[in-house]
């Protein structure tokens, strides 16, 4: 069988973002049969319905393709004032285009997180959580993954340092894959 393709982005534009470095964690600890290629988003331009309807821009096209391309998507987000970061939630617009073909339509969807704050990024999960109500993606309800004191756990070049937060991460990922397998179309 051959692996599971997982697309990884993280709702961060900043070089030294956790986000991005949990998602790069999770491409080192990645399941046997599992592979996670990761997308930066900073070349998808803000959602625009006029510039869409004149044909969606060079980044919204890659990005819209390698999310047809993988069997499942694996989201970082941090969280904003309590909430969704517009890096993110701008993604998932673009991605939820057209309603009726849209790229996140039926595509099994992981959220995790990281803040340096005590709650790991937990509202901003959430909140993300809703919009694949409308996208009609299956958007994996347990377990969850939510990095807090996030400043603690990665060392200054971003890897992951501590070892209760990559079994936990190894836990998700592990269930991630039974989930997309199940799900995958
Ligand atoms: C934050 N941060 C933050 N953290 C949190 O736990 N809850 C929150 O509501 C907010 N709100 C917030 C708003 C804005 C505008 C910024 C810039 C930051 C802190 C945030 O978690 C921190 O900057 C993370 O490091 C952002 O994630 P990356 O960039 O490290 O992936």
């Amino acid at each position: 069988m051959s692996a599971l393709k997982i697309l990884g982005f993280a709702g961060s534009l900043r070089r030294a973002s956790f986000n991005r470095a949990l998602l790069r964690a999770a491409q080192d600890q990645a399941p046997e049969g599992m592979v996670i290629e990761i997308f930066d988003l900073s070349v998808v331009p803000l959602y625009n319905g006029d510039v869409e309807a004149e044909g969606d821009p060079d980044g919204v096209v890659a990005f819209k393709q390698a999310i047809r391309d993988a069997d499942g998507v694996l989201m970082a987000t941090p969280e904003y004032n309590h909430g969704v970061p517009g890096v993110m939630k701008n993604a998932v617009d673009w991605a939820s285009r057209p309603p009726q073909s849209a790229p996140l339509a039926h595509k099994p969807v992981g959220i995790i997180g990281a803040s340096p704050g005590m709650t790991g990024s937990a509202r901003g999960q959430s909140q993300l959580r809703q919009a694949f109500e409308f996208t009609n993606s299956y958007c994996m309800p347990q377990p969850e993954l939510l990095v807090f004191r996030a400043h603690e756990k990665f060392d200054p070049e971003g890897r992951l340092i501590d070892e209760t937060t990559g079994a936990y991460l190894r836990r998700y990922l592990e269930a991630f894959m039974e989930w997309t397998h199940r799900l995958r179309v």
